[in-house]
C-alpha cells in the first residue's frame, strides 16, 4: 500500500468536496479526518467559504480554531447537514467500528445529530466483518470493574480498560473506555449495539449502525466514493 498519510490526505481532503458555504458542519475525530478540518481552513481562508463547525473532541476543537474554523456548541443548533469523521473498521453494509481515538461518545451524538455522515478511511480500514478492531466502550469510572466484568458475560471475550502508561485513559467526558476483543465475528452489529447499551455501566459502544451514508476511501489506485445504497446520498 502507497504510503498511509498521502492517503489519509487524500480520503481527507476529497471528501470536503461535500462541504457547502452555508453548511453547519461536525468535525470528526483522527489522523484522517485531520486533513478534512485543515483543508476546510484552507477554503475558509483561500475561497471565502462561510461554514461552522461542531467538533467531536478538544482535539479537534483546538485543530479547528488553529485553522480558522468558526465554532458552534452542538446544543445552539438545531441538527448538522454534514459530518465528517474517520472510522476504524467498515463492513460492506456500512456499519463502522470507531472510537480507537476515545472521542465515540461525541462522536455519536454529532453523527446522530447530523443529516449526512461520511467517512473518510484509507483501505486498512474495509474488513468482511467487523471485529478485529477491538471495539471500543465507553464505561463509568464508577464501579468500571463490574461493568468490564458485565461485559465479558455477555461478550464471551477479553476485555481491557484502555491504559496510557501507567493509568486508565480517561475521555474528553470524564470516562473510561473498555477494549472488547471479540475477533472478526460481529456478524449483527446492530443487536450488539442494542445488547452491549443494556448494561447500566456503559455510556456508549463505538457501534455506529445505519449512520454513515458515504465513505470516500483512498487505496492505491487513488481515491474513491462509495455510497451507501440505503444512505441518504444514493
Ligand atoms: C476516534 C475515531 C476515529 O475516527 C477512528 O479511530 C479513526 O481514526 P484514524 O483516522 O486516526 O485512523 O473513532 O474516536
Amino acid at each position: 500500500m502507497a504510503d498511509v498519510e498521502a492517503l489519509k490526505r487524500e480520503a481527507g481532503v476529497e471528501a470536503c468536496q461535500f462541504v457547502t458555504s452555508g453548511m453547519k458542519v461536525g468535525l470528526g475525530t483522527g489522523s484522517t479526518v485531520k486533513y478534512t478540518v485543515i483543508e476546510l481552513g484552507r477554503r475558509i481562508r483561500e475561497e471565502g467559504l462561510q461554514i461552522t463547525g461542531v467538533p467531536t473532541s478538544i482535539v479537534t476543537e483546538n485543530l479547528a480554531i488553529e485553522c480558522g474554523i468558526p465554532l458552534l456548541e452542538l446544543s445552539d443548533v438545531d441538527g448538522l447537514d454534514i459530518v465528517i469523521d474517520g472510522a476504524d473498521e467498515f463492513d460492506p453494509d456500512f456499519q463502522l467500528i470507531k472510537g480507537g481515538g476515545a472521542a465515540l461518545l461525541r462522536e455519536k451524538i454529532v453523527a446522530q445529530e447530523s443529516k449526512i455522515m461520511v467517512v473518510v478511511a484509507d483501505e486498512r480500514k474495509k474488513v468482511s466483518t467487523l471485529g478485529a478492531f477491538p471495539l471500543p466502550i465507553e464505561i463509568t469510572p464508577f464501579s468500571h470493574s463490574a461493568t468490564v466484568r458485565a461485559l465479558n458475560r455477555i461478550l464471551d471475550c477479553r476485555v481491557n480498560i484502555r491504559m496510557a502508561g501507567d493509568g486508565p485513559v480517561f475521555t474528553d467526558n470524564s470516562n473510561m473506555i473498555a477494549d472488547a476483543h471479540m475477533g472478526p465475528n460481529i456478524s449483527d452489529p446492530e443487536s450488539l449495539e442494542i445488547e452491549i447499551l443494556k448494561i447500566a455501566g456503559v455510556v456508549q459502544v463505538g457501534l455506529f449502525t445505519n449512520m454513515c451514508d458515504a465513505i470516500v476511501l483512498a487505496g492505491n489506485n487513488g481515491v474513491k466514493t462509495i455510497l451507501n445504497p440505503n444512505g441518504k446520498l444514493a
